[in-house]
């Protein structure tokens, strides 16, 4: 049997960061071109063949609308053609979990999509982002990720896009899940998935578009006041995240200034502003209009009520199935 051909698409970070010397803390992500860390990949001499784009070569927090749409136009077109077997997005981890959920929602499942970081840049002494890629190598290379979704690999483990987060600055440990913890094990030579795949031959959910909806999010905190969400919501905002206190809690004063919002028909959904937030319906969400967000953090909160609103879905009661479905 012939090597499985992948499709890279490299847009920066940490996986492709210097720092000019082993032991210094401060680096700059996105230094190194594709064809680069492809020529350090071959050298492992892994069972693939590899087909290398640069999309970007940025540091992840100024991952954005345009980077998604190509990542999405090459992904689309990877999963397309006969000429791939799977993807590899290599990301910097800062906000690889909303890359992955964004394209989790929008790509159909027939093929694996995999995104991959490091959290120690290429010339680091300990440098993780080869090991990371040789096995996002051997997740990518199964045809049993695809009907997983698109899946983030990091420190030996696999994760849904649902559920990784980022949960550390430091370390190679950086990633988690939740509410599952990962959905499989993988080291270069092994993968183990804890599982049947459950999103087999799947369409993508949503039509994707790089011109998403104004949705901002309102981190909650003690002595906040209604002037806060004045100051938030602008003529432009279509929907409303709040990044609540525990189970999407918030001070009296803020929830009488979102419920005005939500009757006047703006959505608003309340996620938890904890690692492992898990937000509830609560009979007064009737009264207020609010969605509980379930297990989704914030930042994806975010994005499933964007492709909600650009797909023409406002009222409370649709969009809370959505959330429910996640
Ligand atoms: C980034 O997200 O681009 C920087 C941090 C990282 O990749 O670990």
């Amino acid at each position: 049997m012939s090597d499985p051909k992948i499709l890279v698409l490299a847009t920066g970070g940490t996986i492709a960061g210097m720092a000019g010397s082993a032991t210094r803390a401060d680096y700059a992500p996105g230094q190194i071109g594709i064809e680069q860390f492809l020529s350090s990949a071959r050298a492992l001499k892994l069972d693939a063949q590899f087909t290398g784009v640069q999309i970007a070569n940025i540091g992840s927090e100024d991952m954005g609308p345009d980077v998604w749409a190509a990542l999405h136009r090459h992904c689309l077109a990877a999963l397309e053609a006969d000429e791939f077997d799977g993807v590899i997005i290599t990301h910097g981890t800062d906000t690889a979990e909303e890359t992955a959920f964004l394209l989790d929602m929008t790509l159909p499942t027939n093929k694996p999509v995999v995104l991959v970081g490091a959290m120690r840049p290429a010339d680091a002494v300990g440098y993780d982002g080869l090991r990371n890629f040789a096995n996002a190598v051997r997740v990518a290379s199964n045809p049993e990720a695809a009907g997983r979704g698109v899946l983030v690999v990091m420190s030996d483990r696999v994760h849904a896009a649902r559920d990784v987060r980022k949960s550390r600055t430091r370390g190679t440990e950086a990633f988690r899940g939740f509410p599952r913890e990962s959905v499989g094990l993988v080291t270069p030579s092994a993968l183990e998935w804890f599982g049947a795949p459950w999103r087999v031959g799947e369409d993508a959910r949503f039509v994707f578009e790089a011109d998403l909806p104004d949705v901002p999010i309102l981190l909650i905190h003690a002595g906040m006041t209604a002037d806060y969400v004045t100051r938030l919501v602008t003529n432009q905002t279509r929907g409303v995240v709040v990044a609540g206190a525990g189970e999407g809690n918030m001070p009296e004063a803020v929830r009488r200034a979102l419920a005005g919002l939500a009757a006047d028909g703006m959505p608003v959904v309340r996620a938890s502003r904890l690692d492992e937030g898990l937000v509830d319906r609560e009979p007064e969400d009737d009264e207020n209009r609010f969605v509980a967000g379930r297990a989704l953090t914030p930042q994806k909160a975010r994005i499933l009520l964007q492709l909600l609103i650009a797909s023409g879905v406002t009222d409370p009661a649709s969009i809370q199935m959505e959330f429910d479905g996640r």
